[in-house]
């Protein structure tokens, strides 16, 4: 596999879990047997993404540091950045350019668990493609995602949390993109709610005709959208492959 490199965006406030992010970083949070950052750490490790970045919040950093240190005891090689402010997803993503030094990067929300290995897919697209490729789950609460509408097996539209979706496939938080994604986030522009948006990005990609999807299988969960998704997470790992994995 031509190398590729990992982002995990563990910034922004975590404000909808209050009290339970007042003093502690969302991604810390325990998802039954581990923190919530382990999952995702896993995710690109099982995709063979050893060289990864974590982009962490102003005033938790250190936390991030502590817990988990050089990643060596994890097989890992882990870096940090600092997010000043929850400027949104894309602009902590812009702050991994250096890292990212002309690799292309597999980006993966702190938040999101993933059940299934996405190794087949992040193998085809370090060998293959060019672009961008985001992946898709079919959701009771669409609106609550990034959604995306696909026709005759092509992406047609991606909505930020739009009021009224056009599918139920959510976009999850797991992207790949080509080196061209620094450019990109470099020339966006912050979205209504002052953020620089994920969905942009991807949008871009749409637009010049170079966005891939696949449907990912097994179970997905973004576990800060409130205490029951957080709950329910919990539950999910315990009775899966995931209760098993990397628990130092
Ligand atoms: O989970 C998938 C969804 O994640 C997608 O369907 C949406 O398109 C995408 O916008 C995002 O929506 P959320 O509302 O879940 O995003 P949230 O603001 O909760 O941020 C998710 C993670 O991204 C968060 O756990 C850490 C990271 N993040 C977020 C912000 C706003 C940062 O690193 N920096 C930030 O400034």
């Amino acid at each position: 596999m031509s190398h590729m490199k990992g982002i995990i965006l563990a910034g922004g406030t975590g404000s909808r879990l209050y009290p339970l992010t007042k003093v502690t970083n969302k991604h810390l949070l325990p998802v039954y047997n581990k923190p919530m950052i382990y999952y995702p750490m896993n995710t690109l490790k099982e995709a063979g993404i050893n060289d990864i970045l974590i982009v962490a919040g102003k005033g938790h950093a250190g936390n991030f540091l502590e817990l988990l240190g050089s990643g060596a005891r994890f097989g890992l090689n882990l870096s940090y950045e600092v997010q000043e402010d929850a400027g949104g997803i894309a602009q902590a993503l812009g702050l991994a350019k250096d890292f990212a030094h002309g690799d292309k990067v597999a980006v993966i929300l702190a938040d999101n668990i993933l059940e299934n290995d996405i190794s087949p897919a992040v193998q085809e697209f370090a060998d293959q493609s060019a672009g961008a490729q985001i992946f898709l789950k079919a959701v009771k609460n669409p609106s609550s995602y990034g959604v995306c509408e696909i026709q005759n097996e092509k992406v047609i539209s991606i909505e930020e949390k739009p009021k009224m979706p056009k599918s139920n496939l959510a976009v999850c938080g797991v992207y790949l993109y080509d080196t061209s994604v620094f450019d990109v986030v470099k020339n966006l522009k912050p979205s209504a709610r002052n953020e620089l948006e994920i969905t942009d990005v991807n949008n871009w990609y749409l637009k010049n005709g170079n966005l891939k999807f696949s449907i990912l299988e097994g179970f997905w969960g973004d576990c800060c959208e409130s205490f029951d998704s957080l709950m329910e997470a919990g539950k999910l790992v315990q009775n899966s492959r995931l209760a098993g994995i990397v628990s130092s």
